[in-house]
């Protein structure tokens, strides 16, 4: 089983960005802990960053052809992109919404999220710790 994982917009400046949010770890201290994760689930992952909303319907069509699941944390878009969130009605692949910081005690804006409702479940809050538990949710299947 493969696992498309999506990191949206500006999460290619984890480490600088924000750390008392984000935290200190960069985007490729993260993909480690996906890749070395997956590896003890058992499961290949394929890990894609997108600054922009069109690679990442493109990224999740794409998925269509050859993944089981996609983990996805859709950055700001996850709060107002129907885009994405038709993208993964369309291709009815199970997906994990996952942020970094908990959007729920941030300002309003993050509190809602178009995509959860197109998503199996969503996690939040838990820093590069909610990535693998999305993974372990995407691999349970
Ligand atoms: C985020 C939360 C979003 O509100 C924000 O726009 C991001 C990162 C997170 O991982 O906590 O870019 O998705």
């Amino acid at each position: 089983m493969r696992v498309l994982v999506i990191h949206g917009p500006n999460l290619n400046l984890l480490g600088e960005r924000e750390p008392g949010v984000y935290g200190t770890q960069t985007l490729a201290q993260i993909d480690e802990l996906i890749e070395r994760t997956a590896s003890s689930l058992g499961i290949e992952v394929r890990i894609q960053q997108h600054n922009d909303e069109g690679g990442i319907v493109d990224a999740i069509h794409a998925a269509r052809k050859d993944c089981g699941a996609i983990v996805i944390n859709p950055g700001a878009y996850g709060h107002y992109s129907y885009a994405i969130a038709d993208a993964i009605a369309a291709v009815a692949i199970r997906a994990i919404e996952v942020h970094l910081s908990n959007v729920y005690s941030r300002e309003a804006f993050r509190r809602e999220s178009v995509v959860a409702p197109v998503c199996a479940g969503s996690i939040a809050g838990f820093g590069p710790l909610s990535y693998v538990l999305a993974l372990h949710a995407a691999a349970a299947r």
